[in-house]
């Protein structure tokens, strides 16, 4: 029995999909328990890219299984687009992928709230990701939603009640749209859904770790972004913590072994809201370009700024986190000097936990450290580390009280790099 959470620490794109991937080998299971296509997820080997929103990343390692859990909410339109696109790859995946009937579907209309939402927040608009995600989870929680399940009876009943129902909203919120085209690819997508094994996931994954499977849960987005603990309102609506792998899958708390935190080498933030750290300067903008930051999914510019511990102190917390992944610290190769944030200056005051405002006139308070100046991205042990770069993880490790087990060098599969490997983990 064995379920081991890998999820992200800051505000999403950490790099999930490129651990998962490598992880999955070790594990019988690889199960994405909450969030939906907002999330987007790279995996790059043998000079491919390939990026997935609603799929686990487990689905490209041989034979496992993998669980689209109860707390995703899941587009048929765009879950199709992907799974074709997927199988395209000449991998297969119908066999390979199941999907919780208690999954919350998005609906055309979900989308088309989702955007009129957005608009009559104006200024203070969130800046989401578009698909629908706020209004399904509202349906959900308001005991209004449609499942997965629902598709296998009077499916088209329960459709147009849902659809009337937000007609009703969007029509006293003046909101003009047309959602035929759209309405005709999630017809299609439903009926592509009916191909797959639809499960009672809870059932199937608390019987396989009876049989002495292995489990890996994938998180989507980032803890910063989780509607109890993230930087409220400008998270997503789900919980993307450790505990949302409980309920978005059915495990039970106690079986949760490892839990692996993933973090940047620096920070990024898509969309509106509090990024203490967030640089406006040419440095913003070299790590920005020398790390690719830009949406997977919609393309937009991700905001950069230096890693902030106090933020990823709280998320470990919150986590139980027990086990840290560095993630693309060859974007720092490059740098004479690090700089990393350990406390807020709030009102003139240092603190050194994270506030329950962070909106409003906190200052950074950092600590800097000698760049490596050093071309990592060929590196395959840890032996080869520069001097300043061993002494820039030994720094997070001291201040963030959790071992650096990987680190990653670069997109690839293979740059990972292992540490602490003579000890079982
Ligand atoms: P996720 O949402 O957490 O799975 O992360 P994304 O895929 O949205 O964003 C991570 C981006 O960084 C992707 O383009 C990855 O290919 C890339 N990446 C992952 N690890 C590394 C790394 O160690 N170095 C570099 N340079 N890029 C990386
Ligand atoms: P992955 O899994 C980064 C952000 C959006 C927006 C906020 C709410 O790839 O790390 P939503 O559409 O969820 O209602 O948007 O959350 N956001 C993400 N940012 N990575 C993600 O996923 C994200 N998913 C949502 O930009 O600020
Ligand atoms: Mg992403």
């Amino acid at each position: 029995m064995k379920v081991d959470v890998l999820l992200g620490l800051q505000w999403g794109d950490e790099g999930k999909g490129k651990v998962v991937d490598v992880l999955t080998p070790r594990y019988d299971v690889v199960a994405r328990f909450q969030g939906g296509p907002n999330a987007g997820h790279t995996l790059e080997f043998e000079g491919q890219k390939y990026v997935l929103r609603s799929i686990p990343s487990g689905i490209f390692q041989g034979n496992k299984v993998n669980i689209i859990g109860n707390g995703v909410v899941l587009d048929p339109a765009l879950f199709k687009a992907e799974a074709e696109a997927f199988e395209a790859t000449g991998h297969p995946l119908k066999d390979r992928l199941h999907i919780s009937k208690k999954a919350h579907l998005i609906l055309p209309t979900h989308r088309i709230l989702d955007a009129a939402y957005e608009a009559a927040k104006g200024a203070s608009k969130v800046g989401t990701t578009g698909k629908g995600i706020g209004p399904t989870y509202t349906d959900k929680v308001s005991r209004n939603g449609l499942r997965v399940g629902d598709i296998l009876h009077n499916f088209e009943e329960k459709y147009a009640a849902a659809k009337a129902r937000h007609e009703k909203i969007l029509k006293s919120l003046n909101y003009t749209y047309d959602i035929s085209e759209a309405e005709k690819l999630w017809m299609e997508g439903i009926d592509y859904l009916r191909q797959f094994h639809l499960v009672d996931s809870e059932h199937e994954i608390n019987n396989l770790l009876k049989e002495g499977k292995s489990v890996l849960c994938e998180g989507a987005q980032g803890t910063m972004l989780d509607v109890d603990f993230g930087s409220y309102p400008f998270v997503t609506s789900s919980n993307t913590i450790c505990a949302g792998a409980c309920t978005g899958l059915g495990l039970a708390p106690n079986k949760i072994g490892e839990v692996y935190g993933i973090m940047k080498a620096y920070c990024t933030r898509v969309g509106a809201g509090p990024f203490p750290t967030e640089l406006f300067d040419e440095t913003g903008k070299k790590i920005r370009d020398l790390g690719h930051e830009y949406g997977a999914v919609t393309g937009r510019e991700r905001r950069c700024g230096w890693v902030d511990l106090v933020a990823l102190r709280y998320a470990i917390m919150i986590n139980g986190v027990t086990q840290l992944i560095l993630m693309k610290s060859d974007v720092l190769d490059n740098f004479e000097t690090i700089k990393a944030c350990v406390a807020y200056k709030v009102d003139g005051e240092e603190i050194d936990y994270f506030p329950f405002d962070i909106a409003e006139g906190v200052e950074p308070v950092y600590v800097e450290l000698p760049g490596w100046k050093t071309d990592m991205t060929k590196m395959t042990s840890e032996d080869e580390f520069p001097e300043e770069f061993n002494a820039y993880i030994s720094f997070l490790e001291e201040q963030l009280g959790a071992p650096i087990k990987i680190v990653s060098v670069g997109p690839d599969r293979e740059q990972t790099i292992e540490r602490y490997i003579d000890e079982e983990h």
